[in-house]
């Protein structure tokens, strides 16, 4: 096929470069009155040059016409009545430039840096969407997330290359996070065992991702076989599994000599129970029992443990058995909008995380992706907001790949999540994000971003995402695909809501 061109290489005063390419749209023979748009900010393009094809990105799009360049003559005829048209050929002198970043050379499979700039003079075309495909990093077997904007090529990623080194998906609330991340759910539990097939964890704070469990008639897709939903009030964390450390997590205030006394009264109980389970009851009786602690030190132990006693989360052992219910192209939702305590959610993806992260590092469990949903309230960066969570999640961002447990971080507060597991995020995908102070957040942690990209994630619609980092060779600006599964009704507007509010009413 004969790639169509786009426009000529022009000389300006800082390019053609190595890292600025100008070029003026249009070929032979071009109306201009073409209704068509003929180039985006965004778009790819192609050049041949000495050193071989070099891909290119625009960033900016200019529009120039010399008759409205002398504001004086235009605001003249302006006042004359005068049609301008009448008397200049005026549309004849507008033209289009655009300004592109050269990318990169493709060969053999290899992309090349660029030493030497394309000629001015040199035909711009719109790249071959096979060959952009494969500079781009997209894979036919992976991951497929919607389609490239402006080409005809589905934005596919290659399974390691996206998860091994955590993802984060942000952006502002609205913006489509929750609904790339049900896409992204889907084509992980749509693969087959020879594709290799991770198991999945939906950290679901508000319950919304229920629907992928749910059929939706002939078309709509279910994966119903495949989704355990566990609500939160169920989740039992393990007292046997927990350390005087462990307990220490969720009471900051315990000094050293408190854990050293704690550690010394677990201990004792753990070999008179000779292997048997116990609970935290029986934790917090072996403490009142024990014939040596100081009065003062079990007084305080006691206070912390009556507190956690109190949350009903401590049992004998591990509820659900996460080591049977993770299992290759299976996921567990989550669900915890029951749970209304922020403290107790942040105990249960505390405690949940660490024994995942146990049961991965000794092959109990397959490869393990974690989504997890408001990732800022369970791994905040501020010092003084205490996230019980925030230690697991960062070891987890640090040591997970190692022992491919890896994080889906999901939120709408960059500027408010921990730059530790921030930066630990191989691969970002970005939605819509206005606010400037999450703009900036963005631009010091990730090194990859361009003041020209950061612009653009401002200006992106519902369901447009820029993906920059591991996954692909390049930022690449795309549109989500379609769900396949149903969404859940947490979609109804304001002024439907108090509609029905008062039906409801009037006809009590
Ligand atoms: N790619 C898309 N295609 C079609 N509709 C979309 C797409 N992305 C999002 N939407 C729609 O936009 C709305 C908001 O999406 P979503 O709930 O995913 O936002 P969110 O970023 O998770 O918001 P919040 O921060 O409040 O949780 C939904 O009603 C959804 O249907
Ligand atoms: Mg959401």
């Amino acid at each position: 096929m004969k790639a169509e061109t786009i426009g000529t290489v022009v000389c300006t005063e800082n390019g053609p470069s190595t890292e600025n390419v100008s070029f003026v749209i249009g070929k032979r023979n071009d109306t201009p009155s073409d209704k068509q748009v003929p180039i985006h900010v965004g778009q790819y393009v192609s050049m041949e040059t000495e050193e071989g094809t070099v891909f290119a990105h625009v960033e900016q799009v200019y529009k120039t016409n010399r008759y409205f360049s002398q504001i004086d003559a235009v605001h003249e005829f302006t006042r004359s009545g005068k049609a301008f048209n009448a008397i200049f050929p005026i549309d004849r002198w507008e033209y289009v430039l655009a300004e592109a970043k050269p990318l990169g050379i493709f060969e053999n499979g290899h992309v090349r840096r660029i030493t030497y700039p394309p000629s001015p003079g040199t035909q711009v075309k719109a790249p071959d969407t096979k060959v952009l495909g494969e500079f781009l990093g997209f894979t036919k077997d992976g991951v497929h997330l919607g389609q490239l904007l402006f080409h005809n090529i589905p934005a596919t990623f290659n399974l390691t290359k996206m998860y091994q080194k955590h993802v984060a998906l942000l952006a502002m609330s609205g913006a489509g996070k929750s609904y790339a991340a049900s896409v992204m759910l889907e084509e992980l539990l749509a693969r087959k065992s020879s594709q290799g097939r991770p198991a999945l964890l939906v950290i679901d704070v508000h319950g919304e991702y229920t629907g992928l469990a749910e059929s939706r008639g002939a078309k709509g897709k279910s994966f119903e076989d495949q989704i355990t939903v566990i609500q939160s009030p169920l989740v039992e964390i393990a007292t046997p599994r927990m350390s005087a450390k462990a307990f220490a997590t969720y009471a900051p205030d315990m000094g050293t000599i408190q854990v050293r006394e704690l550690t010394r009264v677990i201990r004792t109980l753990r070999s008179t129970r000779k292997g048997q389970p116990y609970d935290i009851g029986d934790l917090i009786t072996a403490l009142e029992q024990d014939p040596s602690i100081n009065v003062r030190t079990r007084d305080a132990l006691l206070g912390w443990l009556d507190n956690l006693q109190s949350l009903r989360l401590f049992g004998k052992t591990p509820t659900p058995d996460w080591s049977k219910l993770m299992k290759p192209g299976q996921a567990v939702i989550l669900d915890m909008s029951e749970t209304v305590s922020l403290q107790k959610k942040q105990i249960i993806v505390d405690a949940v995380l660490r024994y995942l992260f146990d049961l991965r590092r000794d092959g109990t469990i397959p490869p393990t992706i974690v989504f997890l949903e408001e990732a800022h309230q369970f791994c905040p960066q501020a010092r003084r907001t205490l996230a019980f969570s925030k230690g697991v999640l960062e070891t987890v961002a640090r040591e997970g790949r190692k022992y491919n447990l890896s994080l889906c971080i999901i939120s709408q507060r960059p500027v408010r999540l921990s730059t530790t597991v921030l930066s630990q995020c191989g691969t970002n995908i970005f939605l819509r994000i206005t606010n400037p102070y999450d703009l900036d957040h963005i631009r010091a942690t990730s090194e990859k971003i361009t003041k020209a990209t950061l612009t653009s994630i401002s200006s992106l619609t519902v369901g447009e995402a820029l993906v920059v980092g591991q996954a692909t060779r390049f930022p690449v600006f795309m549109q989500v695909r379609t769900r396949l599964t149903k969404e859940t009704g947490f979609g109804i507007d304001f002024e439907t809501a108090a509609k029905k509010f008062d039906d409801k009413r009037q006809s009590k």
